[in-house]
């Protein structure tokens, strides 16, 4: 049998583990704010309507910012709906898209309290359809203005004197696509960003913004868009969700997105090379990720996915990418927090952690400090994966093998691993995904440039009866995570189709 190892290289440092990785999406679609993280006729809501269940599972993620309000929602977003005494505000044309007048009642001063509670920023979209730029620059005023202005004015006559101090926008969601309401090209997009971003930044020069990249699909997109502001962005956001209906090919996710990135960073430094100004580099913000391959993207649908063990494992592999690359990658966020595509999944009185909740939470827990580099030297397995969007856009397009765009790996690693060196906690965690679904691997560990103080090591497991098993509302633990003492010595098994984090002291 082939001997298979991990190598973890300690002084090969990847990049650090800080600022906002660990987001959540919040947005008025399907069931994620109404009837999920908002619902007052619950009898789990608090008297703000706030579901206490649905905020309880938040806390345990901790998420660092809140990614707020859309997703494709953004483009009916007409801010001054959202602010000022509840009771006074009209319903929202700010989803029409779904046909159905929204709610007004958890707005932006809603939206920033429930972040605070969370100890988590907000991170607002703001609208680049039915909006101006100077919609956008009065936006920005109104909450973080300190002069006497209009929209300052207007906050303080809402009896909120201080500014929010809101440091984070995205310009428009997904503005390249049919789907998405206002649908621009990219000159004309670049157009509408250079004077909202102007007129933003002479508000509050202190604030990141983020304007839409398509990632691997879109070459002449993301082109024109970062030539056109290459010099006035921070962030440069790509979207993808995936999954396929068969084991190995979810294990494949992780290279596509990996690829997503790599070209992400080579159009970033193509629109480098022209800068105008030595503004610095911009990062990837990967807005929106997840698993979603089986409910459909259409509005008479519920968007709503129900999450087994499989994708647990996928999205701890996607978590991993992430934090591989954090020199790059500088602000991430799984879509959604709720219902749709929801880590926390309800009914009105019911409230249940998806399996894909767990990876998110123990990652948060323990990967911290610095990612490291390490080696794997094992068997490969071959699998191939869809590049970009697939399920959601056809669900029966998920389950075809024989699409030209899917892309064929010959050569995943057995074994996903990442690890992280704390050396201010004195501890190197280092997760691994075993991608065999029916295929235990021992390996062995060897260390270079750190030495951990004991073969003692506190054991994380997800856990699941089969691939399939699900959180469900009547059966809300059957995966979840186990953890105990082990030793390593030497070597160490990882079960076919498996999660495991060692937590080591150093
Ligand atoms: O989150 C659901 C939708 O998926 C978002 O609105 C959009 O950005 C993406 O296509």
């Amino acid at each position: 049998m082939r001997t298979c190892e991990l190598f973890i290289l300690a002084d090969r440092v990847l990049g650090p583990v800080e600022g906002p990785l660990w987001g959540q999406f919040i947005e008025f679609v399907g069931r994620c704010i109404h009837g999920g993280i908002y619902d007052p006729g619950s009898p789990a809501a608090r008297s703000d309507g706030v579901r206490a269940d649905v905020l309880e599972a938040m806390k345990e993620l901790r998420p660092t910012h809140l990614r707020y309000p859309g997703g494709c929602a953004v483009s009916y977003f007409d801010w001054q709906e959202l602010v000022g005494p509840r009771a006074q505000r009209p319903p929202a044309k700010l989803y029409r898209y779904t046909g159905v007048p929204q709610s007004t009642a958890f707005g932006l001063p809603e939206a920033f309290a429930y972040a605070e509670e969370l100890g988590a920023e907000l991170y607002l979209t703001v609208n680049a359809h039915t909006q101006s730029p100077e919609d956008a620059a009065n936006l920005v005023e109104y909450l973080n203005g300190t002069t006497r202005t209009r929209w300052a004015d207007l906050r303080r006559s809402h009896g909120r004197e201080k500014p929010y101090g809101i440091k984070r926008f995205g310009l428009g969601n997904e503005i390249y696509g049919d789907w998405q309401p206002g649908q621009k090209t990219a000159e004309e997009y670049v157009r509408w960003c250079r004077e909202a971003i102007r007129w933003m930044k002479a508000v509050d020069p202190t604030m990141s913004i983020a304007a839409v990249g398509m990632g691997r699909p879109g070459p002449d997109w993301d082109r024109t868009v970062l030539k056109g502001l290459i010099d006035s962005i921070d962030l440069f956001s790509v979207h993808n969700y995936c999954g396929r209906p068969v084991f190995r090919d979810c294990m494949a996710a992780s290279r596509v997105y990996e690829t997503m990135i790599e070209w992400a960073n080579v159009a970033i430094d193509e629109a480098m090379d022209t800068r105008l100004s030595r503004k610095e580099r911009p990062g990837i913000a990967l807005d929106e990720w997840n698993v979603w391959y089986r409910a459909r993207h259409a509005a008479e649908a519920s968007l709503e996915e129900i999450y087994d063990y499989t994708d647990a494992l996928t999205v701890a592999t996607l978590l991993h990418v992430v934090l591989r690359h954090t020199r790059t990658v500088r602000l991430s966020n799984i879509s959604l927090a709720a219902n749709t595509c929801g880590s926390i999944f309800t009914d009105r009185q019911r409230c249940v952690r998806q399996t894909i909740f767990y990876p998110q939470m123990l990652f948060r827990e323990k990967h911290t400090g610095e990612a490291v580099q390490t080696f794997y030297d094992g068997p490969v397995f071959p699998a191939k994966h869809e590049r970009y969007f697939c399920g959601i856009v056809d669900v029966e397009k998920a389950k075809d093998e024989t699409l030209p765009t899917l892309l064929h790996f010959d050569d995943l690693d057995a074994l996903d691993a990442l690890c992280t060196v704390d050396r201010g906690r004195r501890r190197l965690s280092l997760s691994v995904v075993n991608k065999l679904e029916d295929r235990a691997l021992t390996a062995r560990l060897s260390f270079r440039g750190i030495e951990p103080r004991s073969t003692l090591v506190r054991v994380y497991r997800l856990t699941g009866p089969s691939l399939q098993a699900a959180n469900t509302l009547d059966h809300p633990s059957q995966v979840g995570l186990v953890s105990a003492w082990d030793r390593v010595a030497g070597s160490f098994p990882f079960p076919a189709a498996s999660l495991t984090l060692l937590e080591f002291e150093i």
